[in-house]
């Protein structure tokens, strides 16, 4: 008889995987001791000061909900509270007047934030959606859309999204690749800000975009991570949800609360299926979240409570919902101002190319344009750090490193002529 061996999980069964490229970027910036290191990695708000900044209608309703006699700390229900639940819903369908709210088409059920949203809503389709099972991502999309469709067994396929001629859409080919995708096929439609290009179609876009998916009997996932955050007005950044409700589309909807409450590691979020007007529409949503209930009781019995009760409060509360919109306006008010900075300077200085681009895109994003090799250079010489692919987070510039990071840049572009 040979020895047992120490451990069933031997390399050949359990390789070495490659660490989170964008954490392990984290973890580098952490031990630069560079005085000068700027992390635009990241993707959460930071204030000029480069701190992360607690939205203060957060605070306030964080003092609300600790000074409530009656808060325990008892189970959530399955699907959440329906108090965050039902708001959430208002808030990315467009009211309580949303068709697909007034005429019972739609179920919410709270999620471990967007992720938890993408990945209930990829499991879901994995089981019970009948028309092609293969998701069709922008390319490039947020890394994580990839594996988690890929872990749950939907096969990925990539449609074109960001022309590096132009640094915006490449809507001909998107609209092609659409066209050309099977019957049926699963779309990943960004809401708005899409991660990581910051290039939105516009709306007369969308309603192309709409048209050849309603052609193709497609089916919308859409993933919403920005809604407020983007343009500092939460019902732009719905536009295109709304749009696809009121044209009566079957989908569904993925949805965060991370950036736009700054809510980040509390993860708050919420997924929505609303079905198309029928006569049996309100039973067919009942059935829905009936197995909806069930996949969340296997995978996480039931949400996590405190961001989706400051959530609920802020969104509940008529003066604290003014003043979260109040808050939204600040973070996406300094956001669009170093977009202005960063390419104003970048004129000022002369770097060859066009800079359009970095005011153009929208959100927390912006593709540069720089190459892989820039993106290494810039982290040597001046400990600037940027994901591989040229994107840099426009919350970790402010008015204390933009003239920095502009010169940086000049230099690699520069150097590369
Ligand atoms: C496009 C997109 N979807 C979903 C998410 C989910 O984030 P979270 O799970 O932190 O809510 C993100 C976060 O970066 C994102 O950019």
């Amino acid at each position: 008889m040979s020895p047992p061996s120490a451990t069933s999980f031997t390399t050949d069964v359990v390789p070495q995987a490659p660490e989170d490229p964008l954490f392990g970027l984290m973890r580098a910036y952490r031990a630069d001791q560079d005085p000068n290191k700027v992390d635009l990695g990241i993707g959460a708000y930071r204030d000029d000061n480069a701190k992360p900044w607690v939205l203060p209608v957060v605070k306030k309703a964080d003092e609300v909900l600790r000074s409530d006699p009656d808060l325990n700390h008892e189970y959530a229900p399955i699907a959440g509270i329906p108090s965050f639940t039902s708001k959430a819903a208002e808030l990315i369908l467009g009211g309580a007047d949303s068709p697909a709210i007034k005429e019972k088409r739609a179920t919410s059920i709270q999620t471990i934030s967007g992720t938890g949203a993408v990945h209930l809503g990829a499991l879901f389709l994995s089981r019970f959606y009948p028309g092609t099972k293969k998701v069709y991502l922008s390319n490039p999309t947020w890394a994580n859309h990839n594996q988690i469709f890929t872990n749950v067994g939907i096969p990925i396929a990539q449609y074109p999204y960001f022309s590096k001629e132009t640094k915006g859409l490449d809507f001909e080919g998107m609209k092609s690749a659409l066209l050309g995708a099977p019957d049926r096929s699963i779309i990943l439609l960004h809401a708005c800000a899409h991660n990581p290009t910051g290039v939105d179609p516009s709306l007369a876009q969308w309603k192309e975009i709409a048209a050849i998916m309603r052609q193709k009997s497609h089916f919308p996932f859409f993933d919403t991570a920005y809604q407020g955050f983007a343009s500092g007005d939460l019902s732009k950044d719905n536009a295109a949800v709304r749009y696809f409700v009121e044209q009566g589309f079957e989908l569904v909807v993925a949805q965060s609360f991370a950036k736009n409450f700054g809510l980040y590691g509390e993860r708050a979020g919420c997924f929505h299926v609303v079905t198309s007007p029928a006569p049996d529409a309100e039973n067919t949503i009942t059935r829905i979240a009936s197995q909806l209930a069930i996949l969340q009781r296997s995978e996480i019995s039931n949400p996590p409570l405190y961001g989706a009760r400051i959530a609920s409060t802020v969104m509940n509360d008529a003066s604290l919902f003014a003043e979260w919109e109040d808050n939204l306006r600040t973070m996406s008010g300094r956001i669009i101002s170093m977009r202005k900075a960063l390419r104003s300077k970048l004129e000022e200085l002369g770097t060859p190319g066009t800079w359009n681009h970095i005011t153009d895109q929208i959100g927390m994003f912006s593709f540069t344009g720089l190459t892989e090799a820039q993106v290494l250079k810039i982290r040597e010489d001046a400990h600037i750090y940027m994901t591989k692919n040229g994107r840099i987070s426009m919350a970790g510039l402010n008015t204390k490193n933009v003239d920095y990071v502009a010169k940086a840049i000049d230099k690699v572009v520069r150097e590369a002529q």
